[in-house]
């Protein structure tokens, strides 16, 4: 499912009707005719196109065309009945289908484009600050690399949402197009509560949840001790290395000093 991603443009024609005002009474100043006409795109390739033309007089909507549903309703009395004409009218639907065609599908390229540039959030979730029995321990949930910038991260405590502690960055851009985006929480660590961080945009069509995990796994722990023990070997090397360094120099320089004592 992918209806969260969607896209939509409209034109707006508008007609005042000023001018007719002058010959017919039945026209104020103020009256406007509107017509406005939308494309929207769904789908997993913005592929599926809806076509949308509304007319409106003075903010009233009166007729509503639908490229899926395929015909004309009306809302006031008068455009009810003239839907019912324009719904047998050939013709008229072969108009709806040529404006159709040259509004949205020639555009449909440079929406798919749009659409494509959009990236799913890749998720962290660490801590920044133990807590030492004073002060509060401080997790940081991170969202990285995303577009849209339209992002919400919500704390939950037991999957209820947490709202006291929390502090958010504002959408920062990285690079030319996308965005990370940061949550802290501020927490007291107790035994038997979950805590986890959740995340919503709009490439993800449903809520990603993150669970906060106070011990590292094994995978984590042995990556640090491998680290650790190749920080470890490498100083070996470099003390070593430079003793040996100091020992050739001494050697060196006692050479130098007997060939000068020779001459
Ligand atoms: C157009 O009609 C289809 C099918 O009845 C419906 O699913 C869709 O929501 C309509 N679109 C609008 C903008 O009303
Ligand atoms: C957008 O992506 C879809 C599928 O990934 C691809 O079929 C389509 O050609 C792409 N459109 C553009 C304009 O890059
Ligand atoms: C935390 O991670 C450890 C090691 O991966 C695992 O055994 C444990 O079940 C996890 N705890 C929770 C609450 O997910």
């Amino acid at each position: 499912m992918c209806g969260f991603v969607f896209f939509f443009f409209c034109f707006v024609f508008f007609l005042l009707l000023t001018d007719f005002s002058h010959f017919s009474a039945v026209f104020s100043e103020d009256d406007f005719y509107q017509v406005k006409a939308c494309c929207s795109f769904n789908g997993p390739n913005f592929d599926k196109v809806e076509y949308i033309l509304t007319t409106s007089f003075n903010k009233q909507k009166m007729m509503e065309y639908n490229s899926t549903r395929g015909n004309w309703i009306g809302f006031t009395d008068f455009s009810i009945v003239a839907s019912y004409y324009w719904n047998r009218d050939p013709w008229d639907r072969l108009e709806r289908l040529v404006e159709m065609r040259l509004m949205c599908y020639e555009n449909i390229n440079f929406i798919q484009t749009i659409g494509n540039l959009s990236t799913t959030p890749s998720m962290r979730l660490k801590s920044v600050k133990q807590t030492d029995g004073r002060h509060p321990a401080m997790l940081v949930c991170s969202a990285y690399n995303f577009y849209p910038k339209q992002i919400k991260i919500t704390w939950l405590r037991n999957d209820q949402e947490v709202t006291e502690g929390v502090s958010n960055t504002d959408a920062i851009p990285v690079g030319e197009l996308y965005y990370q985006f940061h949550s802290y929480l501020e927490y007291t660590p107790t035994s038997g509560e979950k805590i986890s961080c959740m995340v919503e945009h709009v490439t993800l069509s449903e809520p990603r949840i993150i669970v906060w995990n106070d011990s590292l796994p094994e995978g984590e722990k042995n990556k640090i001790i491998v680290g650790l023990s190749g920080l470890i070997l490498g100083l070996v090397i470099f003390i070593s290395g430079f003793i040996y360094y100091k020992k050739k120099c001494k050697l060196g320089r006692s050479v130098i000093s007997t060939t000068v004592n020779m001459q």
